[in-house]
């Protein structure tokens, strides 16, 4: 059932792949009736758009370069979230294993990340502003994107969990396999020079792995509503 939002309250929701981040974000959004944005799907987006325009991805001034060109525009409804590149719609190619496998080194380019930082800030400003409020998750969210956003979550999960969600969700993918694909996937995110995957020192860390997603929605649900009524 949806509440009618009492302010507009900033929710920034970081951590690795695979603890709940995408699912808990949207129910909660839908929950309150708040925005909603993914941004791992704004960093896909600018890889798919380099893999179709044959940019070479070992060489991070050549993607530095045309860290500006694709036009990316994220539909922020948490029931029906919406990503599209200069009009085509990407929810699907973004999603294959080709781009999953190349957006670390596309996301750790500076120039791709002030730029895509940008839109993030812009999107956030303008549901402050309309008064709805948002969901943002993502890796930086909390330490880089939205500094001051009113409530911080960080999701942990072990890696097992989050190889064997992962896996469920690519319909029957090899658990080994994936949580190989994890661990380097993380690493990599965690380990770059700029804005790193990382705790913001006032985040409230939330460990998913014995929780079901249901009761990770709750809590996460419980902790806005205590920052709204403290407001
Ligand atoms: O959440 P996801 O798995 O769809 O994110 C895809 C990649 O995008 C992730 O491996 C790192 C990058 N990313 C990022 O660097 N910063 C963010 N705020 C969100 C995602």
């Amino acid at each position: 059932m949806e509440t009618a939002a009492p302010a507009a309250v900033i929710v920034a929701i970081d951590g690795p792949s695979g603890t709940g981040k995408s699912s808990t974000s949207k129910a909660v959004a839908a929950q309150l009736g708040l925005s909603y944005l993914d941004t791992g799907a704004q960093y896909r987006a600018i890889t798919w758009w380099m893999v179709n325009n044959g940019i070479d991805l070992t060489d991070p001034s050549a993607v530095a370069a045309v860290a500006g060109k694709a036009e990316i525009v994220s539909g922020t409804d948490p029931a029906a979230p919406t990503i599209t590149v200069d009009g085509t719609d990407v929810a699907g190619p973004i999603r294959t294993g080709e781009v999953t496998s190349k957006v670390s080194a596309v996301s750790a380019v500076p120039e791709v990340r002030a730029r895509i930082t940008e839109l993030q800030r812009s999107i956030a400003a303008s549901a402050a502003a309309d008064g709805r409020g948002i969901v943002v998750e993502g890796r930086d969210i909390g330490t880089t994107v939205l500094p001051d956003a009113d409530l911080k979550i960080f999701l942990t999960a072990s890696p097992e969990a989050r190889a064997a969600r992962r896996s469920g969700e690519l319909k029957g993918a090899d658990v080994k396999a994936t949580q190989e694909a994890l661990i380097k996937r993380d690493a990599a995110d965690s380990t770059r020079k700029t804005s790193p995957l990382a705790k913001a020192g006032d985040a409230v860390e939330v460990d998913t792995t014995d929780l079901t997603l249901q009761q990770v929605i709750e809590c996460v649900v419980t902790l806005v509503e205590e920052k709204r009524t403290a407001a």
